[in-house]
């Protein structure tokens, strides 16, 4: 595929290049890995790059070319994710990069366009996800900002529960190894997944390659992997991962810091005990949790939640690859009857007037006026239920053409729980 030189003030200096995309072949994956870490500035030793294969799809990958020089690649997984009313599959995509000496010269562009195409002709999925390293790039290729993760910086010492925090004196807390645990931390993972718009089913690989990787280099500097499992006689129905970067102040104060990788569980009292099994570390004075959900509840059991420390990001960007199938194979929180007109240059084969009946499960083309008017970006951003419409209107990006309309279509896309990947891809 030829890309189109856009020759801005900004980007002068850079020399036009012509590039071809295509899926790459096994053999290639030592110049896809080379090109990754030159673009991400990374340092992965040769094991964890090797760990990323096995969650690969070389079918699904795609390589840019300048000549006989790979300068950019993009990939795709096939994932099945929650989404409101129960799970479909969805693209993920990852790995996206352009070599340092080829960028801003629409290398990327290229990438986003055919992996689109690609993903409609292929047909398997109506929905595309991704986590982005920054915000400002994948909005002009149709993507929305779906859902926020937050992330604490607790104090231990101010990490009292309200009175009434739920307490079972059926369970009880179990220290495990995570390769040992891994029937258990699949068995609560499976219970949530279901529930939660954004988690997505893990692979075998994506559980021992990911989730519980924990050689020197995923460390990052803390001790090995811990794992805390809260379960009754029926077995397990919490469980936390984390790491302790443990310390001692110049006065041999214990000043060790819990780093929280993931939590989760199936019933309230046995959150509130996996939390207080980090709360309560020994010899730690502070917790470090990121990637919580928007909607944690550990917000509402902290007694002073002033002392979280919290600051948000943006987590999943979700992008409808075909409007119609994606809006009729979600559930809606109310009825709604209206004619949806979408704007989408890079997926002409969006762009126009559907009309989307909730109660029929239905979304079709039709010659009907529109009652609203949105960018597929905007459809993206409310497709997992966390992100209304109304202040997307209220910022000019949807324009609403009969009164009541922006209400009934937001109302009907809002679902609980919030939406939230849980795991960045
Ligand atoms: C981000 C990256 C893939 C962009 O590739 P690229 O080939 O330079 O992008 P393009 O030339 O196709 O850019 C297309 C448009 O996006 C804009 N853009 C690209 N990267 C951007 C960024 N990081 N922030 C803001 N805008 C960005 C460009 O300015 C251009 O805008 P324009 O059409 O208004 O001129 C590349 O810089 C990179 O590999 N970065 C490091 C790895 C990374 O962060 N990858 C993304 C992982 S989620």
């Amino acid at each position: 595929m030829d890309i189109v030189w856009h020759s801005a003030a900004d980007h002068s200096y850079c020399a036009l290049v012509t590039v071809t995309v295509r899926p790459i072949g096994e053999a290639e994956w030592p110049d896809f890995t080379a090109l990754h870490l030159e673009a991400f500035n990374a340092s992965s030793p040769p094991e964890a790059v090797e760990r990323w294969r096995g969650l690969f799809e070389f079918d699904r990958s795609l390589a840019a070319f300048d000549g006989d020089l790979m300068v950019g690649g993009a990939a795709a997984l096939s994932f099945t994710m929650t989404v409101p009313g129960g799970p479909v599959p969805v693209a993920g995509v990852t790995a996206v990069e352009v070599l340092p000496s080829h960028r801003r010269r629409g290398v990327l562009s290229a990438l986003m366009a055919r992996q689109l195409h690609d993903i409609h002709e292929q047909g398997r999925e109506a929905v595309a996800a991704l986590y982005a390293s920054e915000a400002a790039i994948y909005g002009r290729f149709g993507y929305g900002r779906a859902a926020d993760s937050l992330f604490f910086r607790i104090p231990t010492h101010r990490s009292a529960f309200v009175p009434d925090a739920p307490v079972d004196p059926a369970l009880r807390l179990r220290v495990a190894r995570p390769a040992d645990a891994l029937d258990d931390l699949r068995r609560v993972f499976e219970t949530v997944r279901p529930e939660r718009p954004g988690l997505y089913e893990r692979s075998e690989a994506r559980w021992r390659y990911d989730v519980i990787a924990d050689e020197e280099y995923d460390r990052r500097g803390a001790g090995p992997l811990r794992c805390m499992i809260a379960e009754d006689a029926a077995g397990p129905r919490g469980y936390a991962l984390f790491r302790v970067a443990g310390k001692f102040t110049d006065h041999d104060v214990p000043d060790g810091e819990v780093r929280l990788a993931e939590l989760f569980a199936t019933d309230p009292a046995a959150y509130a005990l996996v939390w207080r099994s980090v709360l309560d570390r020994d010899l730690c004075s502070r917790v470090h949790a990121w990637s919580r959900p928007a909607d944690d509840p550990i917000v509402h059991l902290l007694a002073e939640p002033r002392h979280l420390n919290a600051g948000w990001l943006d987590d999943l960007w979700i992008r409808l690859v075909d409007v119609d199938r994606a809006l009729a194979s979600r559930a809606y929180a109310a009825p709604a009857d209206l004619v949806i007109e979408v704007a989408d240059e890079l997926c002409p084969w969006n762009a126009g007037r559907r009309r989307l009946i909730t109660a029929k499960g239905s979304c079709e083309r039709t010659g009907d006026p529109a009652d609203l008017t949105l960018p597929v970006s905007a459809l993206g951003a409310a497709y997992l239920g966390g992100r209304p419409l109304t202040p997307l209107a209220a910022a000019g990006l949807v324009r609403e053409h009969r009164e009541g309309a922006l209400r009934e279509l937001s109302t009907a896309m809002s679902w609980e729980p919030e939406p939230w990947g849980g795991l960045v891809f």
